[in-house]
């Protein structure tokens, strides 16, 4: 089958990069169909480690096509950077092997500006967002205000478009805000002035996309963010603006839903969050410091202390579900190597009632506490172990639990940052 769709089932940050990069081996297209900058992926190969922002993990892979779809938010300069990052390691990046949607909204620094600064005016009610201007862009896209890369190219169209955009911008910053207002020639010339360098990219990805499936071409849909974090179907308003999931997919590759034709989830092995909004498992005493340390849980893009928890499988169930997965891969066992005792949430009380299921329709689970099932740990460094039956029983019976709770098959583990450390489980790409 020539499509899979690979999505995190959590809060983000559950592994996606590293994964990307392994699966891409086999696949001929890597798509990302949502979120932006706001993304750290990352992929380590050896001693080289990286961080990869807008740019699909097949990038590592010579000869595999990695497309930027019109459903990312895409801020020029950051992407600019990260192609130049990345040619300065000897990646070759080019028209060939990075292609960019003329559609897909672009990310100013006006949006930059207003993300931090809303986050401000939201005082104790902040998002925590990662700040890259990822809600402001989405916004402008539903108002029909916003500019797509193809606008970026014409520069005539371009200065019409910022100019009417800054206008309503710079009454914002400077009315409410109280901040100074941002020069609509100096940003053209800053964003018109890389435009050219992003022409040779820019193409109409969602036709060579539909093109590369007909052909049956592997493709390889890379989700941004997590369940938890879509727009709709996640901690709203503690969420990021796009749908992180397969529910993604169509609108944000431009391709039918009859296109993605497998979908697998991403877990980590316990849970982790970054930002505010409620996190039913969350551990905010040492244990939860053990797991930040022993996983290395800073954030990607921003460099915050991940909060960390134990794995929610209310949560997950639900991540599964919405996506309509049909495998899961786990990552970070090796990280609960070392714990005297493991514990997952298999449901929560909730103003006097318990829900085994996701409460999708309160306001809140902000207040939700989690019912726990123990288990007893192993001490072992599982990190050189690549096959299942290898594994201390303990992490195999974890494992197996937790299959047999999300009713999903374990496809695949995760027991290390490299490329190489996995734990095959039957997960056949394409
Ligand atoms: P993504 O956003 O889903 O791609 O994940 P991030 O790259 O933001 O965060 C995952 C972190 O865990 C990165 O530092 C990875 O290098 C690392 N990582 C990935 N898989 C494993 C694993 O199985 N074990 C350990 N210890 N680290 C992992
Ligand atoms: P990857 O792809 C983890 C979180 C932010 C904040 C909320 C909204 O690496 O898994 P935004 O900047 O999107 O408006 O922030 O979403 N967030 C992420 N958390 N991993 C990510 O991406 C995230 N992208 C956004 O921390 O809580
Ligand atoms: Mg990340």
């Amino acid at each position: 089958m020539p499509s899979l769709s690979v999505f995190g089932a959590q809060w983000g940050d559950e592994g996606k990069g590293k994964l990307i990069d392994l699966l891409a081996r086999d696949a001929d297209l890597v798509v990302r169909y949502q979120g932006g900058a706001n993304a750290g992926h990352t992929v380590v190969v050896g001693d080289e480690k990286y961080v990869l922002h807008l740019i699909p993990s097949g990038i590592l892979h010579p000869g595999k096509v990695n497309v930027i779809g019109n459903g990312v938010a895409v801020d020029p300069l950051k992407l600019l950077e990260e192609v130049d990052g990345l040619r300065q390691r000897g990646i070759a990046v080019s028209g060939a092997n990075l292609r960019l949607a003329a559609n897909a909204h672009v990310i100013f620094e006006h949006h930059r500006l207003i993300d931090q600064l809303s986050e401000r005016w939201r005082g104790e009610g902040r998002i925590g967002t990662t700040g890259r201007g990822i809600g402001p862009a989405y916004a402008d896209k539903s108002a029909r205000t916003g500019l797509r890369v193809g606008d970026l190219l014409e520069p005539g169209h371009c200065r019409t478009r910022l100019k009417a955009a800054l206008a309503e911008k710079n009454a914002l910053i400077q009315k409410v805000h109280n901040e100074r207002p941002l020069d609509l020639e100096g940003q053209l010339d800053r964003y018109v002035s890389v435009a050219e360098r992003l022409r040779p990219f820019v193409g109409d990805t969602g036709g060579e996309v539909r093109a590369a499936y007909r052909a049956k071409k592997r493709i390889l849909f890379e989700g941004a963010q997590g369940a938890m974090l879509d727009i709709d179907g996640g901690t709203y308003p503690f969420v990021t603006s796009s749908n992180t999931g397969a529910n993604g997919i169509s609108s944000g590759a431009l391709v039918p839903p009859s296109f993605i034709d497998r979908v697998v989830g991403i877990a980590k092995a316990y849970t982790t969050r970054v930002g505010e909004g409620p996190f039913p498992t969350e551990l905010k005493d040492a244990v939860g410091d053990r797991i930040r340390e022993q996983g290395h849980e800073y954030g990607s893009t921003t460099g915050r202390p991940r909060r960390c928890g134990w794995f929610d499988v209310v949560a997950a169930r639900y991540a599964l579900e919405l996506s309509g997965a049909d495998g899961l891969i786990v990552t970070n066992l090796d990280v609960l190597s070392g714990f005297p005792e493991i514990r997952a949430a298999v449901e929560y009380k909730l103003e006097g009632r318990t829900f085994s299921t996701w409460p999708a329709h309160l306001a809140s689970v902000e207040r939700a506490v989690p019912q726990y099932t123990t288990f007893p740990g192993w001490s072992e460094d599982i990190t050189r172990v690549r096959r299942f039956e290898d594994l201390p029983q303990r992490a195999r019976a974890y494992v197996e639990w937790l299959e047999r709770e999300l009713s999903v098959p374990i496809v695949m583990l995760s027991v290390g940052p490299d490329r190489e450390q996995v734990i095959p489980r039957g997960l056949q790409p394409f």
